[in-house]
């Protein structure tokens, strides 16, 4: 029998067939949805990006001040052997980026590509892989953050623009939430939560996330928040410290970001009882935890969705007759044998 983790990986290889092959999930629910995914969701500059970042472990996300983020990215991990770590673009799947750098400006390239050099958006996703030994895992979505009003070369409705294609993505009930609040601002304010407590009532998908913590005011702390007094959640709430907007100018590494934040903890007279379940390490192993459990409930489900796509390929392959020829029917086919491979491991994982 195959680990979860296994389990976990073969799950983001559909997603990315899927997403590569178009979806044949056919009416309704399709297989995409069925599978899990995670989202970051809060206003501007709260640190989603950077907490994205800390997940993945890896530099190469375009952050700062201000809109930066202005299209969906969907982010793929895929936990491999072996130790060269590389990414792919779907919209340039031949080229293998072995350098982050160059990831992070082909993700703003790719964005201008759509948008200008503006500071408009696009509904439009970027679809990136990663593909590395030290990932867990998961399916990420980068959002671009809630906003109050529309600031100079931006259109009035992109308040309500932004807010609807954040809410396209969250509403999904496989959608894994992860609300973003910065810690120096009062948590009753809190796009995030506010979002994320009207898409999912009970909470069950629901992980918040509290950034900032390092730059509150003087004689203030977040135990109330981080204690789930102030707002108590299914999940526990997490602490972050990202780097500062100083810390990206100065170039600080991930690796000694996250040691930073681990002494932070750990060293913090307020939070220091709670610094073995802070900091985004903490966090990224939570969310593998959960997606796991979330996969295990879903099994029978994806193995019904998978059967109702053999069936209709069948169908379709019936119709345009077989043997097939090289073109429509060749990747129909292609499907229809990943579809039923799926199904046999899927399987296994029912005993
Ligand atoms: P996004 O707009 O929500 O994606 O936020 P970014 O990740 O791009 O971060 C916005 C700005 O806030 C950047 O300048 C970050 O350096 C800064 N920032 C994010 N999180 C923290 C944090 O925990 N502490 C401090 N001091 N700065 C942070
Ligand atoms: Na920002
Ligand atoms: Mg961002």
């Amino acid at each position: 029998m195959a680990t979860m983790e296994s389990l976990i990986g073969l799950v983001n290889k559909i997603q990315r067939a899927c997403t590569v092959l178009g979806d044949h999930g056919g009416e309704g629910m399709s297989l995409w949805e069925a599978l899990p995914t995670v989202a970051v969701v809060g206003g501007q500059s709260s640190g989603k990006s950077s907490v994205l970042e800390s997940v993945v472990g890896r530099d190469f996300l375009p952050r700062g001040s201000g809109i930066v983020t202005r299209r969906p990215l969907v982010l793929q991990l895929h936990k491999i052997e072996g130790q060269s770590e590389y990414a792919e673009f779907l919209h340039a799947s031949k080229k293998r980026f072995t350098d982050f750098e160059a990831v992070r400006k082909e993700i703003a390239d790719e964005t201008d590509r759509i948008t200008g050099k503006t500071k408009q958006i696009s509904n439009v996703p970027i679809h990136l892989s990663i593909y590395s030994p030290n990932v867990v895992n998961l399916t990420l979505i980068d959002l671009p953050g809630l906003t109050k009003v529309a600031i100079e070369g931006q259109q009035e409705s992109i308040v309500e623009d932004i807010e609807m294609m954040v809410r396209s993505y969250v509403e999904k009930p496989n959608c894994i939430i992860l609300a973003i609040s910065p810690a120096n601002q009062d948590i009753a304010t809190s796009d995030a939560i506010k979002l994320a407590r009207e898409v999912d009532p009970t909470g069950e998908r629901t992980f918040a996330v509290l950034t900032k913590l390092d730059i509150m005011d003087k004689g203030t702390n977040a135990l109330d928040v981080l204690e789930g007094r102030a707002y108590k959640l299914q999940h526990p709430w997490v602490g972050i410290v990202n780097r500062s907007q100083a810390d990206i100018n100065k170039q600080v590494n991930m690796m000694s970001a996250r040691q930073k934040e681990q002494e932070y903890f750990e060293s913090s007279p307020e939070y220091g009882h709670l610094a073995h379940k802070m900091g985004s390490e903490y966090l990224a192993k939570l969310l593998s935890q959960h997606l796991e459990v979330v996969i295990r409930q879903r099994i029978p489900s994806i193995i019904a969705l998978i059967n109702k796509t053999i069936d209709e390929l069948n169908a379709e392959l019936d119709r345009i007759g077989r043997p097939i020829g090289v073109d429509g029917g060749a990747q129909l086919y292609t499907i229809l044998e990943m579809c039923r491979a799926f199904d046999r491991i899927f399987r296994e994982h029912l005993d």
